[in-house]
């Protein structure tokens, strides 16, 4: 349909005398690219603050946008053709990028958060300070630590409060922050593997050839009963027996992830979860699927469902029980270390993404003064 269209375009604008601007709906982002992908393209603004308008190329290209077949244009709607023969071939003051035109539940869901209401104090928290822009990429796949460090970490300090929670940082390494803040969206336990004696996590492909499988055999090697497409808790230890018999001293690791589901936005001070009940309890309702979980060398996660009585097992270190015995391992093991990442960059960007709107202001003003 598109490409009919601009070839019909451009049948008529080429009967058109040459200096009228090339007109079509498919500009190509490699036009774009001609300028801002060059790293030295800057404005200066009147305040002789030097702003980049380059275009990292390669971030752009894996990220899930241009993956998904969204071009330049798409985000930057008001730019519909480049005048050539001018130094700036568009418009000096583009319009913002409207991320909930395409994303309309998550915007919805992010009105209600807390976020969006300290606009109510003249702070705007724009969807790209979480995720950026330009590099977008999913972050379904990573641990939780870093889907924090992407997001959160990036302004909040969490070790400075939440002093009623012991072993702060193993939950912040372990919980999704939006699984406290964001209870209204279900979550699961990923058990990630862990060598207790090399006192780190294992990778998926060690384990598997230690077992003699692969991804695509593994559930089928130890679901004996056959009956179900999960692993029961009996069919689990066997599993870790095996491992332990080949030298691997395998435990694991309950991560508690959020869903990926708009209501992840929206986040909540008061609401926030803090009962220790809710997730250190057998029958707790807070989580209901527990599933192992393999990220290859490739990136790609490959799950399978386990029977959540294997919280309750001695490979998973008694998880229900608070103060067990994973918390002197864990001290012992110094996987502690969130605490005081960045400080100077979580100010910077959260200066950047506050004064957004001022900055897009100033910068209109200083075109225009360019202009003059
Ligand atoms: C001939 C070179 C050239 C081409 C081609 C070009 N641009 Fe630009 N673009 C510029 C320059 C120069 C500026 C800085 C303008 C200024 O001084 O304010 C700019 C600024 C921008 C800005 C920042 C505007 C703002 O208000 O912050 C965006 C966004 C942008 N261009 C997008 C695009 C897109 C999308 C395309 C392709 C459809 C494109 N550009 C093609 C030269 C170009
Ligand atoms: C997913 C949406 C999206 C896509 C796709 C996208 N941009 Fe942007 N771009 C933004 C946002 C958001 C900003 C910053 C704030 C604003 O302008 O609203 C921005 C800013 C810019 C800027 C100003 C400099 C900067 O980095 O802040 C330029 C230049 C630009 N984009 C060019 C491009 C070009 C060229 C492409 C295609 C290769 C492109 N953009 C694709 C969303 C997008
Ligand atoms: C305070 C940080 C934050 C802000 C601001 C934010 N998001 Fe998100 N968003 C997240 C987190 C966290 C996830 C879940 C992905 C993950 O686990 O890292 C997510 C997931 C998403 C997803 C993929 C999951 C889904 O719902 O399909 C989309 C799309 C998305 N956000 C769009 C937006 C849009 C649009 C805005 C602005 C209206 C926005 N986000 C603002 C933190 C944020
Ligand atoms: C022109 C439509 C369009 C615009 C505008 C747009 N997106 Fe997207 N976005 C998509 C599509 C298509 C996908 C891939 C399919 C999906 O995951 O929903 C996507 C995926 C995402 C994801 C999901 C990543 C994951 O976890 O899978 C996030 C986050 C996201 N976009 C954020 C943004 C932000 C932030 C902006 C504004 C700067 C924005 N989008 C603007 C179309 C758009
Ligand atoms: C760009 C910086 C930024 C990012 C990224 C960010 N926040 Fe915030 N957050 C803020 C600001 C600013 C406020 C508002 C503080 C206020 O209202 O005084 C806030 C408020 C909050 C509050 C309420 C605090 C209160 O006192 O009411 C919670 C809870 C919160 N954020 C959690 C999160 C979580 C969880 C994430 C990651 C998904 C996140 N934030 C990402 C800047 C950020
Ligand atoms: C085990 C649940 C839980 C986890 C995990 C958690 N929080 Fe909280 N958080 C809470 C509760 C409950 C409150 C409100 C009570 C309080 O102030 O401590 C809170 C308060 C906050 C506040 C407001 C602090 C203030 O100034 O009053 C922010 C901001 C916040 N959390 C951010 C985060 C971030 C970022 C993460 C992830 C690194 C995170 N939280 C992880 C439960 C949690
Ligand atoms: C939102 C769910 C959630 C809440 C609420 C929560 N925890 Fe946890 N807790 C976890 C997860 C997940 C881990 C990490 C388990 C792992 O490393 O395998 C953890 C780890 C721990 C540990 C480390 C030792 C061990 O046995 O693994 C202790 C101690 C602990 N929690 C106590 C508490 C107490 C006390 C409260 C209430 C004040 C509480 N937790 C609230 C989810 C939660």
């Amino acid at each position: 349909m598109n490409k009919m269209r601009s070839v019909f375009v451009a049948i008529i604008f080429s009967c058109m005398p040459l200096f009228l601007p090339s007109s079509s709906n498919a500009l190509e982002n490699s036009e774009c690219m001609d300028c801002h992908g060059d790293s030295s393209l800057v404005r200066t603004n009147s305040q002789g603050i030097k702003n980049s308008l380059f275009v990292e190329g390669k971030g752009f290209q894996y990220s899930i946008h241009n993956i998904n077949g969204i071009t330049c244009i798409d985000c930057h709607a008001d730019v519909t053709e480049l005048a050539m023969d001018q130094e700036v071939p568009h418009s000096l003051t583009l319009g913002a990028v409207n991320c909930a035109g395409c994303h309309e539940e998550e915007a919805v869901e992010y009105g209600k958060g807390v976020h969006q209401q300290a606009s109510s104090k003249g702070l705007t928290i724009q969807c790209y300070a979480c995720h950026g822009y330009h590099d977008v990429v999913s972050s379904g796949n990573l641990p939780v630590l870093e889907r924090e460090n992407k997001s959160c970490l990036k302004c909040h300090e969490p070790a400075k409060f939440h002093n009623w929670l012991p072993q702060k940082e193993t939950h912040f390494t372990f919980v999704q922050c939006t699984a406290c803040h964001a209870p209204d969206t279900p979550h699961r336990i990923h058990l990630r593997f862990y060598d207790l004696a090399k006192k780190n996590f294992l990778q998926p492909e060690a384990v598997l050839s230690a077992l003699g499988t692969d991804f695509d055999g593994f559930l089928a090697k130890f679901d004996e009963d056959g009956k179900t497409d999960d692993l029961n808790a009996e069919e689990f230890d066997n599993m870790v027996f095996a491992l332990n018999r080949r030298g691997l001293r395998a435990s694991f690791h309950a991560e508690l992830v959020s869903e990926r589901d708009p209501r992840i936005h929206q986040i909540t001070k008061v609401a926030a979860k803090r009962t220790c009940e809710d997730c250190h309890a057998p029958d707790s309702k807070f989580f209901e699927s527990v599933a192992l979980y393999f990220v290859d060398r490739d990136g790609e996660a490959h799950q399978y469902a386990v029977d959540r009585k294997v919280l309750e097992s001695y490979s998973v270190n008694n998880f229900y029980v608070p103060g067990g015995s994973r918390m002197r391992q864990l001290d012992r093991f110094g996987i502690l270390a969130v605490a005081g990442a960045g400080v100077g960059i979580m100010l910077h960007l959260l200066g950047r993404a506050v004064t957004a709107p001022l900055r897009k202001r100033r910068k209109e003003s200083a075109t225009h003064g360019d202009e003059a």
